[in-house]
């Protein structure tokens, strides 16, 4: 097997450095290590040294943030099986996801890659979606690294927050991930409180490595590397892609004493542990599934994540003799998001009017596209589209009028400057709407839309996100009925992005700072008391659910949560049971309540289960800077449990009772009378 003592100094400088655009140059000693995007596919291309060389058409599977609103944590586990499948099918080691970054603005153009606005739910899904990428014998690598919210100027912004902020919410996430051991980090591109994470060995070393027990490698974001011994020095161990300056860089400062051998070899030694990783999991890359079982894999998962926003009981739509189909994303469907991500279809979505026909054989079905997509992706209507979009709505029995962003407006590299759907939408569907009360609107969107302007317009709602190849397979199957949705928001759907605390706001980008602490998402809605339009965890479905008989038990230093959810309805379906806890008197200000576990269960008419949600300690504690340290506070602990982060109908609590010398003094217990 190959060995450190093997490589030359040369060469150990060129393992640190890249050999082109997605290799790791092993100078022939070490077996060859390819990586590639991405969250929804493997995304390899014709020519490794060639950035612009074809790309090779793939699956598609779900953005991950499809995968998030399933609140499906296996599903999370079997869209990162498959992807991995096809890494080994292309002869790649690793795949560049997932992307796990706190959804703080919710412009931010990669939202459509990442999970939740919420780290313990974004944790928990991530680190089953690195476990189903490394089942298959494939390395996974969690990314960006950290504190990477926002996409507009990304090299050059500096995020800063406090150390509170930092551990309870935008590292957290990648705390629960790491428990998956991925085979690498990837850090980001722009500064940490002033630094740029390729080079911030407080970010790397102290709190990736130390504070999280991570031995594997640290690779930088592509470009994300400026001074290749500094990155070196702060434990970042790989720089991608292959630029000429990091060894010319690393030469001169080991020559000038600068960095050590002994640093050198440390990094190089995690490289190749990497690739040995690879090499010891081969027995785990076998029994691939075809690539009919795949694309059904991505129906099921695009399924699983579809979010029901609104429905006054169209839906599931009865047998129709007329249907109208509109909009431009029914032929032409919204299934991948922009920049990295981006992901060419082998098996694109068949358009979404072909998909009704399978369930609806008798109907007629009328398609309008009404928009035409210019060169850049921009879309624009014209009078003669709208006016036949009105004839063809007033001739039918219902009409399905898809609209959605696209990657024109959810990309890599850009911001969103505002969250309403596009103007021309807007405008036809209103248009739409007064020739057709029967409006299902099909929102081919990935990151939270103000829908304020062609809400009252829409009879139902369906929110696909960027669902990828079984897209309009999936959207059929639930407009049918064929399927029960039990997606939910993994995000709150403000009223307007000005009720948030983060607004796109691009004059004072260069410093963004977390003011907002730990209080983002649901946790700064409660905060102001802010009423929200679709609030975070909620989705409709076809069935009803009822809980009761909450319970609560210590097990450990953890509590057990247990509940009855009956399914008081005819129809057969999914519910996501979500708990949340408050603590309620603290040191510090904590959130009003905070998810701590969820569930997601097969619920038959008629029937009530027993659902059981461990409250881990670590989602009691919280981060006190004086001590560096979490800290869990004698106390008592409100438990609440729903079907939405609004709708908790079972509340209980709990104490936790510390050994007084491990807390520290609380106002209450000094007498200021005495002094
Ligand atoms: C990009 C992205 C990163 C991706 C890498 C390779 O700029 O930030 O997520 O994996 O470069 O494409």
């Amino acid at each position: 097997m190959f060995k450190l003592s093997d490589f030359t100094l040369e060469e150990k400088f060129k393992l640190l450095t890249g050999k082109n655009v997605w290799e790791v140059d092993t100078s022939g000693k070490a077996p060859k290590f390819e990586m590639h995007d991405g969250p929804n596919g493997c995304k390899c291309f014709e020519d490794n040294a060639n950035w612009q060389s074809r790309i090779i058409p793939t699956h598609c599977y779900p953005a991950l943030s499809v995968i998030s609103n399933s609140w499906n944590e296996e599903a999370a586990f079997l869209d990162g099986e498959g992807i991995a499948m096809d890494c080994v099918d292309n002869d790649t080691q690793m795949l560049l996801a997932p992307g796990v970054n706190i959804k703080r603005s919710l412009a931010c153009g990669r939202n459509f890659e990442y999970f939740s606005e919420d780290p313990y739910l974004a944790g928990k899904m991530s680190k089953k979606f690195i476990e189903g990428v490394q089942s298959k014998g494939v390395g996974a690598c969690i990314k960006h690294f950290a504190l990477n919210n926002s996409e507009y100027d990304r090299l050059n912004v500096s995020a800063n927050a406090d150390e509170r902020t930092m551990h309870d919410i935008y590292l957290r996430n990648f705390r629960i991930a790491m428990e998956a051991k991925p085979w690498a980090v990837m850090c980001s591109y722009n500064r940490v409180n002033g630094v740029f994470a390729s080079e911030n060995k407080d970010l790397l070393d102290n709190k990736l490595r130390k504070e999280m027990n991570y031995d594997g490698v640290i690779m930088s974001d592509w470009c994300a590397v400026f001074n290749r011994a500094k990155s070196l020095k702060a434990t970042l161990d790989l720089q991608m892609p292959y630029e000429e300056h990091a060894y010319a860089q690393l030469k001169k400062a080991y020559e000038d004493g600068f960095i050590t051998m002994e640093e050198i070899d440390a990094s190089c030694q995690r490289i190749l542990d990497m690739i040995k990783k690879w090499v010891d999991a081969a027995p785990l890359r076998t029994a691939p599934l075809t690539h009919d079982e795949r694309y059904e894999r991505c129906v099921r998962l695009a399924e699983e994540g579809m979010i029901l926003l609104k429905n006054d009981g169209i839906l599931p739509l009865k047998k129709v003799d007329n249907l109208a189909v509109l909009g431009l994303f029914a032929k032409l469907p919204a299934y991948s998001g922009g920049g990295s991500a981006r992901v060419f279809s082998k098996y694109p979505p068949k358009p979404l009017y072909d998909e009704l026909k399978k369930v609806y054989p008798e109907t007629n079905i009328m398609f309008e596209g009404i928009f035409h997509e210019d060169e850049a992706g921009n879309v624009n209507n014209n009078l003669a589209k709208v006016n036949k979009a009105q004839r063809v709505a007033y001739a039918a029995d219902a009409v399905i009028f898809t609209v959605g962003t696209g990657e024109i407006e959810e990309s890599e590299a850009r911001d969103r400057f505002t969250i309403k759907l596009r103007p021309q939408f807007v405008s036809v569907v209103n248009a739409v709407a007064k020739y057709n009360k029967n409006i299902i609107l099909v929102v081919e969107a990935s990151s939270a839309v103000d829908l304020s302007e062609v809400e009252d317009a829409a009879s139902a709602i369906l929110f696909t996100g960027f669902a990828g190849d079984g897209m309009n397979e999936a959207i059929a199957n639930i407009i049918s009925g064929k399927v029960n949705p039990s997606g939910k928001t993994t995000e709150t759907f403000p009223y307007s992005i000005e009720d948030c605390y983060v607004t796109p706001d691009l004059e004072n980008y260069y410093y963004d700072d977390y003011t907002d602490g730990v209080f983002i998402g649901y946790r700064h809605f409660d905060k102001c008391d802010i009423p929200v339009r679709y609030e975070f965890g909620y989705g409709l479905s076809y069935s009803e659910f009822k809980y009761s008989n909450l319970e609560i038990k210590k097990s450990g230093d953890d509590y057990i949560v247990s509940y009855d959810v009956e399914n008081v309805s005819d129809v057969d379906g999914k519910e996501v049971s979500e708990v949340y806890i408050k603590d309620v008197f603290s040191l510090l200000p904590r959130p009003e309540k905070e998810l701590a576990g969820f569930s997601k269960d097969f619920i038959k008419a008629g029937e009530k289960k027993r659902v059981s949600v461990k409250i881990e300690k670590s989602s009691l504690e919280y981060y006190l800077p004086p001590i560096k340290d979490y800290y869990l506070e004698s106390g008592d602990f409100e438990v609440y449990v729903g079907g939405s982060s609004k709708d908790l109908p079972l509340k209980g609590k709990f104490t936790v009772e510390m050994p007084h010398y491990t807390q520290f003094t609380v106002n209450s217990e000094v007498d200021i009378d005495t002094f």
